[in-house]
């Protein structure tokens, strides 16, 4: 495929978010056929795919993350608290990238797009809650100006969004209309909801961690950027497709000592534990899981944890799930988890309390999921004892929101077209546990 191939995908999944006006619409066809006569050169370093990843202490430190085509020297972030228009001279401070390097090239990819270039920036003392103006700039090509928000420093309410399953189905990267339905519902939530921070992600965003599918991935993702410019920063865990170089060259860190589990302190109140189900389940994991249980919880109101492939599944055999409840779930229980965040299963679903292998209304945790940011879904196995009132489980898109309050956090899953039944699921879970929870 030539150069303007790709470009003219690329170019399809923005306009898209060019012609999103509080409706979501179809990128269709025609819309490529459209852009063909429009298309203009890509800058040898121009950037693009330009987005935010969070990690342990996103109060103070966001990555910067974007692609060039052609590989550049010179490849830095401008950042200040006040917006400086796109104006380089005028930004009060310039870092320069920890991580650059050629995407990895399999042979098959060479068929759908061209070599291109990953750049990281780690952006570190930030001040929290706090917006942060930023133009990406690698050589003489400088971004627009984007802005992201710090994490919350005190104990205020906010929210984040969780999603999983982004992934397409068949063997054509392209094809992934409703990846972009989904991420334009998400990029609308973002701007309805003020106080969304952050994206955690439970996987699976593409068939393979190739950059033939990759790519579209990253241009779908930009589809998430508020129309003001905001980022809406990734908290990454890694699923069964996620498997390989291409997903370490797309979400890295520099203190990356860990193989994608970790811990995200999204407030003073809030603990998000992401845990990575395409390793050792047990072993160093889970003592390190224990471990940081026993930290966080005495200190945090919630504290929630992510993870691909799902302890108490919706659609694949019960006995998929046994490794995630034998070596994980006896230390949500014994710490008291608030809420498990599940994928993989392609369907939404939320379980019924559970304590010690059965339904506890009393003290039981709620695990929800399955994975359905774009991906086909599949039909849940509903009669399953986890999946019974108030549990349910059914085919559909989703994406949900979760809002840390100071009593209660509440919990909605949304469909992923606007109106009347767009609220798939609704319900709270009590701060019961408190502070001195698992103690
Ligand atoms: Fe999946
Ligand atoms: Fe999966």
């Amino acid at each position: 495929m030539s150069r303007s191939f790709s470009q003219l995908r690329r170019h399809a999944a923005l306009l898209a978010a060019a012609s999103f006006a509080g409706a979501i619409l179809l990128t269709g066809s025609n819309a490529f056929a459209q852009q063909e006569e429009a298309e203009e050169p890509q800058e040898a370093t121009s950037t693009f795919h330009h987005r935010a990843l969070w990690m342990k202490n996103p109060a103070s430190e966001t990555v910067l993350s974007w692609t060039t085509r052609e590989e550049g020297h010179n490849h830095r972030i401008y950042y200040d608290t006040e917006s400086r228009g796109g104006d380089i001279s005028e930004y009060a401070y310039e870092i320069p990238t920890f991580a650059d390097g050629p995407i990895t090239m399999k042979d098959a990819d060479w068929e759908w797009v061209e070599p291109a270039f990953y750049h990281h920036a780690h952006l570190d003392g930030l001040e929290a809650g706090t917006d942060y103006y930023v133009v990406f700039a690698s050589d003489d090509a400088t971004s627009d100006e984007f802005y992201f928000r710090t994490a919350p420093g005190e104990d205020v309410e906010f929210a984040i969004l969780f999603g999983g399953d982004s992934r397409i189905a068949g063997s054509d990267p392209y094809e992934h209309t409703d990846r972009q339905k989904m991420n334009l519902r998400m990029r609308q939530l973002f701007e309805d909801h003020d106080n969304i921070i952050a994206l955690a992600h439970g996987g699976d965003y593409c068939m393979l961690a190739d950059w033939r599918y990759i790519e579209p991935w990253l241009d779908d993702h930009e589809l998430t950027t508020a129309s003001d410019g905001r980022l809406l920063p990734i908290i990454p865990a890694r699923g069964n497709h996620d498997r390989g170089v291409g997903f370490e060259e797309k979400f890295t860190w520099p203190d990356f000592d860990r193989n994608y589990y970790y811990e995200t302190q999204l407030s003073p109140a809030v603990s998000l534990i992401t845990l990575n189900t395409e390793t050792s389940l047990g072993g160093d994991q889970r003592d390190w899981l224990g471990e940081t249980l026993a930290e966080v919880r005495p200190d945090r109101r919630w504290v929630l944890s992510q993870y691909h492939r799902p302890a108490f599944s919706s659609v694949r055999s019960t006995q998929d799930g046994a490794g995630r409840r034998n070596n994980w779930v006896p230390l949500f229980e014994q710490y008291n988890i608030d809420l498990g965040l599940e994928s993989h299963d392609h369907a939404l679903k939320r379980t019924v309390p559970i304590r010690s292998s059965a339904p506890d209304m009393e003290n039981g945790i709620i695990y929800i999921g399955d994975g359905g940011l774009g991906v086909p879904q599949r039909n849940p196995d509903t009669s399953r004892w986890w999946l019974q009132e108030p549990g349910f489980a059914k085919s559909v898109h989703h994406v949900h929101i979760l809002n840390f309050g100071h009593d209660e956090m509440h919990v909605r899953a949304y469909a992923m077209e606007e109106g009347e039944d767009e609220i798939l699921d609704d319900f709270t879970v009590p701060a019961r546990y408190g502070i001195a929870a698992g103690q």
